[in-house]
């Protein structure tokens, strides 16, 4: 393949560079895969209505989160084990964050310290994924050592009491190589080492709201709550002390026949009701999707998997080509929309299609 031009042709060269079991995790969600189609599919049902003779001399994509400014309205979501995509790995992962001027979010499951991915990129702006585990004390040292070192916000992640079925890992007899270990988690919990499936046993599957509003009461830093899709429990968010949340299914991983969540997203924008930040993940892969998740109310979105394709096509060279891709994409397509601003996008400028 020539150069590639979007996520789709980076999605093909990932493909070719990882080996099949690596790329079955990867790329894979949960039973029939049904959701992790829906997430991409569903953005072909959100038309942009364009408006014209605005001046669009001047376009920015700018925006803040959580009083934390941002060069591009989406951040790079927590993915595991990056350092079987690439020897890059974390550290090549945040410093691309950090040149396209966004926050990197570091997932439990790094291969790499939090502390290391802190150095590797030391302006740039980072935030850390928890599961809440059986013994707090292991939650309690994950979010100290992120703490310490620069992590800002946390992410608690709420849709994996358990791990989802992943049937690609089944066939594949897929097993994170000895060599690619947990360390944030080991070092936490006291292990030497853990394989994936020790890790979710775990996490707390009896967690409840009163536990949310516990950690959030004892945290010193913003807690947004990851993996929710329902008014219902946007709501109860709010109510529970959550910073902000993230409308996601875990990239079609946990629970498999849920909603496309750009589908979820209008209803948890309205329970939410402007209060708190509201973010979105899930089949993202064009510029004009991050407008159309905007229009609809995100303050802004999580971009998983085509970061993660960049960077097991070319390190950290690729993963800023991903995120180089989205944002042309996404100035662009605001400058067609008559939108100088990220925040000029309005409910007005989508519709579903008929
Ligand atoms: C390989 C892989 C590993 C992931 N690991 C985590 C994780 O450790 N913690 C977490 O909260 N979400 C995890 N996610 C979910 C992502 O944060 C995000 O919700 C999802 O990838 C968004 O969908 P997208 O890949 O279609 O952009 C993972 C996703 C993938 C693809």
């Amino acid at each position: 393949m020539t150069d590639p031009v979007n996520i789709a042709d980076l999605e093909r060269l990932a493909f070719e560079k990882l080996d099949p079991g690596a790329h079955g995790y990867f790329a894979g969600g949960a039973g029939d895969e049904r959701t992790l189609r829906r997430n991409a599919a569903a953005y072909d049902d959100w038309e942009l209505r364009p408006r014209v003779l605005v001046d669009v001399s001047e376009v920015s994509t700018r925006t803040t989160v959580l009083g934390t400014e941002l060069e591009v309205p989406f951040l790079v979501a927590p993915v595991a084990f990056q350092l079987l995509a690439h020897a890059d790995g974390e550290a090549g992962m945040a410093r691309a964050a950090h040149a396209a001027g966004t926050v990197m979010c570091l997932s439990s499951l790094t291969s790499t310290r939090a502390a290391e991915v802190a150095q590797a990129a030391p302006e740039g702006r980072r935030w850390m994924q928890v599961y809440c585990f059986r013994d707090r004390g292991v939650t309690r040292a994950m979010v100290d050592e992120a703490a310490e070192a620069g992590y800002e916000a946390l992410l608690l992640t709420v849709d994996a009491p358990y791990a989802g079925k992943r049937e690609r890992d089944f066939r594949t007899g897929f097993e994170v190589p000895a060599e690619i270990r947990a360390p944030a988690i080991e070092a936490a919990a006291g292990h030497k080492s853990l394989t994936p499936a020790e890790v979710f046993a775990l996490v707390d599957p009896s967690i409840t709201w009163k536990d949310l509003e516990q950690l959030c009461g004892e945290s010193k830093l913003p807690i947004l709550v990851k993996g929710l899709i329902t008014r219902e429990d946007a709501g109860l968010a709010v109510e529970h002390g959550a910073a902000g949340i993230v409308v996601s299914n875990h990239g079609g991983r946990q629970l498999d026949n849920a909603p496309a969540t750009i589908d979820a997203l209008p209803e948890c924008v309205e329970a939410v009701a402007g209060r708190i930040p509201v973010l979105i993940d899930g089949g993202i892969r064009r510029g004009t999707d991050v407008a159309v998740a905007l229009a609809l109310g995100a303050d802004a979105v999580l971009i998983g998997r085509p970061a993660l394709w960049g960077l097991a096509w070319d390190g950290e060279a690729g993963a800023r080509r991903a995120l180089e891709m989205l944002t042309h994409e996404l100035r662009l397509a605001l400058a067609l929309l008559g939108c100088p601003t990220a925040s000029a996008l309005s409910a007005d400028h989508v519709q579903r299609r008929a």
